[in-house]
């Protein structure tokens, strides 16, 4: 399971000196190590089974995502709070007017900041917007998996931290579809949206991957303003339906919540998320920045790389650098 933790940052240093001394080569920098594998359930004499479609009707309807992702200490990122990158020249500031821009036109289009706010406003704007937040990590661990591919080269643990995002952002949108029903007429705008943004970051990816993660690093920074806000006004009584609301049982078992966990318990992890991605995208934009695309991911889990004291011993001075 992964944690956006302080410890991964202080990881960092530890994989680089790993990949120095990297038996695959200079372009393998990201190692594996002992780390838990679920066993599979399949033996030697399934993988000779020729189709197991019919096993499809005896499992469960309900199921837990097993896709890694962060388990939130509810009462640690109650401290999350919005922040903002400021721009670092003409690139980021682009991302920054495009992402204002866009935020505008939707509160206005949407209808959100048009008078009195509902719990109906808020989970008709967090379904449309959920919709757009999962296609960024998709497209971009899709470009990034591409490249390795064509470049035979490695990723360095990007595509998977992206690829999560993408999941997770997945799993905000099935938690509050539960909570409204959506018509033809929103699914049509759905649609319209997917096709547009979906091919527009694509083509953006190719030309400029730190511009994208850093317009998602923006979208991110938004999202958890709107998540705080949100929770301000459930504080303040504004909202008195999503007040006494329980989490959906898909939220329970996605998020480790407890059982009787509120609606309340599931926007404080939801936006811990969100700040989350913001803090991925940014590094990664700044890692573009510091010519660090090709480095080790830094959100990997410390428990992937082996451990410190088993770097090899570092060569005496008058010894000949390696031959490659
Ligand atoms: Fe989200
Ligand atoms: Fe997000």
């Amino acid at each position: 399971m992964r944690r956006l933790t302080s410890v991964v940052a202080a990881a960092s240093p530890v994989l680089q000196v790993v990949g120095k001394r990297s038996i695959l080569g200079p372009n393998s920098n990201h190692q594996t190590s002992p780390h838990p594998r679920r066993q599979s359930y399949l033996r030697g004499e399934d993988l000779n089974q020729l189709t197991k479609w019919e096993d499809s009707m005896k499992k469960p309807t309900e199921y837990s995502n097993p896709t890694d992702h962060a388990v939130w200490d509810l009462k640690d990122v109650e401290k999350v709070t919005p922040t903002h990158k400021a721009p670092n020249d003409r690139l980021d500031n682009a991302a920054l007017v495009i992402v204002q821009t866009m935020r505008s036109i939707f509160d206005v289009v949407s209808g959100f900041t048009i008078g009195r706010k509902t719990e109906k406003k808020y989970i008709t704007r967090i379904i449309f917007l959920e919709t757009v937040a999962g296609v960024p990590g998709m497209v971009a661990g899709m470009v990034r998996h591409l490249q390795s591919l064509r470049l035979l080269k490695r990723d360095h643990g990007w595509i998977h931290t992206l690829l999560e995002e993408a999941e997770n952002e997945r799993m905000h949108l099935l938690t509050f579809m539960e909570m409204r029903h959506v018509g033809i007429l929103f699914r049509a705008a759905i649609l319209i949206m997917q096709g547009i943004f979906f091919n527009a970051f694509f083509l953006a990816y190719l030309v400029s991957p730190r511009f994208c993660h850093r317009m998602v690093g923006y979208i991110e920074e938004e999202a958890v303003k709107t998540y705080t806000h949100l929770l301000a006004d459930i504080d303040a009584g504004v909202l008195p339906q999503f007040k006494v609301m329980q989490a959906p049982p898909i939220a329970v078992a996605y998020w480790k919540l407890k059982k009787d966990a509120t609606f309340r318990d599931l926007i404080v992890a939801v936006r811990a998320d969100e700040a989350s991605h913001r803090l991925v995208n940014h590094t990664f934009a700044d890692m573009h920045v510091h010519d660090l695309a090709d480095a080790t991911n830094p959100f990997l889990e410390v428990d992937q790389v082996e451990p410190k004291s088993a770097e090899a011993p570092k060569p005496k001075a008058d010894s000949k650098p390696p031959e490659k």
